[in-house]
């Protein structure tokens, strides 16, 4: 129980101190952005930028996140059980570890100099160091900036991806991300070649900063020793592993039995997850094992009795999906009898799987179906070599998979050349799915005309598609083979959708609606021809609207 708490708190603490940390680096990049402009505007606006972290209290608060953040990162490297981690994982640990000894001459010859050896340094001084005295200097600061975006963005972007609005405000995000090291970057070398240009300048501001050969010595000195520590304390944890794993040798293990067939030792202390990873058995982490996705989340089958109830950031997790019972997270569960597991969603799960409520258990709720469909694809088969049909097909689902990511839709069943979705699975208001469907739909079209322009060589014709939306009552939950179950929906309903996608073909249209997603949704259809069609196994002929262009689809 202590050491649920711990890690809840350690990962609150991690949270924190990266958002100050990252508050800093916006200041700090900002004002590198007005270097386009002149020395003096950058100066002005770095002093009102920096203000509150030049003030004790500021400091305080800036080295306390800095030191939080980093000793979090050794720390998570001792208590990994296994160092088998996802790209981004190793990306953003990597980038993260390489931080410190890139900035720690620029640390050192500015805030500490300032500090301790009576220097004044200004963007002149900072400058005329790194372009004229010590021009590498200057690429390991470029190094450095653009690899503490990058960290930040990875981290920024694994924290956000679980919240609902995230997918709507990607783009925004994406593009300032690339501005604003674009912006500092441009200042930063604009400013250098001015500095360059006039010769004279550097040495005056050299002198005004009292900037000496001795202060210069002892600045590399002190650096120099920082970054001996640095590795040492890097080192640290790597040799506590090595320590570790040499006393749990000798001790008795559980085994780990998954719903693969496959059966394995935990490994010493760690979570089912990682002890999986080691295994080389790919199970979802959208997180990285923070509890805070829930896409890891098992049925524990065996062996529920031995282990600890669900507390801190796993028991909050649990109850916001509305877990069934036996239901954990394999990121923070750590056995130490024998344990059965089942993965509850698919290795490939995403963000928006994570969201969906419950577990195995299917019920019968609104819902909104989306099915899409390629046109002409036989035709497309005869015409294509089976490698080059394949490859056009795969493009065609990636790009279908990356428009239901960008509209909360979630991918529910592959039909050949075609796929159903679900959406507003964790939305308790209907027209929400519907409206995201549209998107959906939206995002697709918009996505099969960027597809088109790619190929437009390879394709005897231009790629179309045909889309069918309908919301009603369907048994949605967790089906499909026990090694590769992923949340579906079935009934009456989601026949009716398939058929509303095919009759696309008949009224040559990219989208049919139904009347009752129409309706639930509240649009304003007035306008518009009511169109039936006769469904086999259905008393009643289904009502829908075709639709022509999305834009003037509107609540
Ligand atoms: S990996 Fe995200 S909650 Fe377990």
């Amino acid at each position: 129980m202590l050491s649920r708490d711990l890690s809840m708190w350690r990962s609150r603490a991690r949270l924190i101190s990266g958002l100050v940390l990252f508050a800093f680096v916006l200041s700090h990049l900002t004002a590198h952005g007005f270097l386009l402009i002149s020395f003096d505007r950058a100066g002005a606006a770095l002093d009102i930028l920096m203000y509150l972290w030049r003030t004790a209290i500021g400091t305080a608060i800036l080295v306390c996140a800095a030191s939080v953040h980093c000793l979090n990162a050794l720390w998570s490297i001792y208590v990994r059980r296994s160092l088998r981690l996802a790209r981004w994982e190793w990306c953003q640990l990597g980038l993260g570890l390489c931080i410190p000894p890139l900035l720690m001459l620029h640390v050192t010859g500015t805030r500490v100099a300032e500090e301790f050896l009576g220097l004044k340094s200004s963007y002149g001084s900072v400058l005329a160091v790194q372009w004229q005295l010590s021009p590498w200097v200057g690429l390991v600061q470029i190094a450095a900036v653009l690899t503490v975006w990058v960290h930040a963005c990875i981290g920024l972007h694994h924290w956000l991806r679980v919240k609902p609005w995230y997918a709507r405000w990607r783009a925004l995000f994406v593009g300032f991300a690339l501005l604003l090291p674009t912006v500092a970057l441009c200042g930063y070398v604009s400013a250098g070649n001015q500095l360059l240009r006039q010769g004279g300048r550097a040495k005056s501001v050299l002198a005004e900063s009292h900037l000496t050969e001795e202060t210069r010595a002892d600045i590399t000195r002190i650096a120099r020793t920082e970054s001996i520590i640095y590795l040492a304390l890097v080192f640290a944890p790597l040799l506590g592993r090595g320590l570790r794993g040499w006393l749990h040798r000798r001790r008795k293990l559980p085994f780990l039995s998954h719903s693969t067939g496959r059966r394995m030792l935990m490994l010493p202390g760690a979570t089912v997850l990682e002890t999986l990873r080691a295994n080389r058995i790919p199970h979802a982490s959208v997180c990285g094992g923070r509890a805070r996705c829930t896409t890891c989340r098992v049925l524990v089958t065996k062996g529920l009795d031995t282990l600890p109830a669900p507390s801190g950031l796993e028991a909050k997790a649990l109850v916001r999906i509305g877990a069934t019972p036996g239901m954990r997270l394999a990121c923070q569960i750590r056995p130490t009898a024998d344990i059965s597991v089942i993965p509850l969603l698919s290795a490939a799960a995403g963000p928006v799987d994570g969201k969906v409520r419950g577990g195995l258990e299917g019920r019968e709720r609104p819902i909104t179906v989306l099915f899409v469909d390629l046109r002409g694809s036989t035709a497309l088969g005869v015409a294509k070599m089976p490698y080059d049909f394949l490859y056009i097909l795969n493009q065609f689902f990636q790009e279908m998979t990356k428009a239901l990511d960008a509209t909360n839709g979630h991918y529910a069943q592959f039909a050949g050349d075609g796929l159903m979705a679900l959406y507003g699975l964790d939305s308790k208001e209907p027209a929400t799915g519907i409206i995201d469907a549209l998107d959906g739909a939206r995002e697709m079209l918009a996505r099969i005309d960027r597809l088109n322009g790619w190929l437009r060589g390879d394709l005897p014709h231009p790629l179309r598609i045909g889309i069918g939306i309908h919301f009603g009552e369907a048994v949605v939950g967790a089906m499909g083979p026990p090694t590769a179950q992923i949340i579906s929906a079935i009934g009456e309903m989601v026949n009716v959708c398939a058929h509303l996608e095919s009759l696309t073909k008949e009224y040559n249209c990219p989208v049919i609606i139904s009347r009752l997603a129409a309706e639930a949704a509240g649009f304003d259809l007035d306008d518009r021809e009511l169109r039936r069609a006769t469904v086999r196994g259905l008393s009643q002929p289904v009502e829908f609207y075709t639709v022509e262009g999305l834009s003037d689809l509107r609540v």
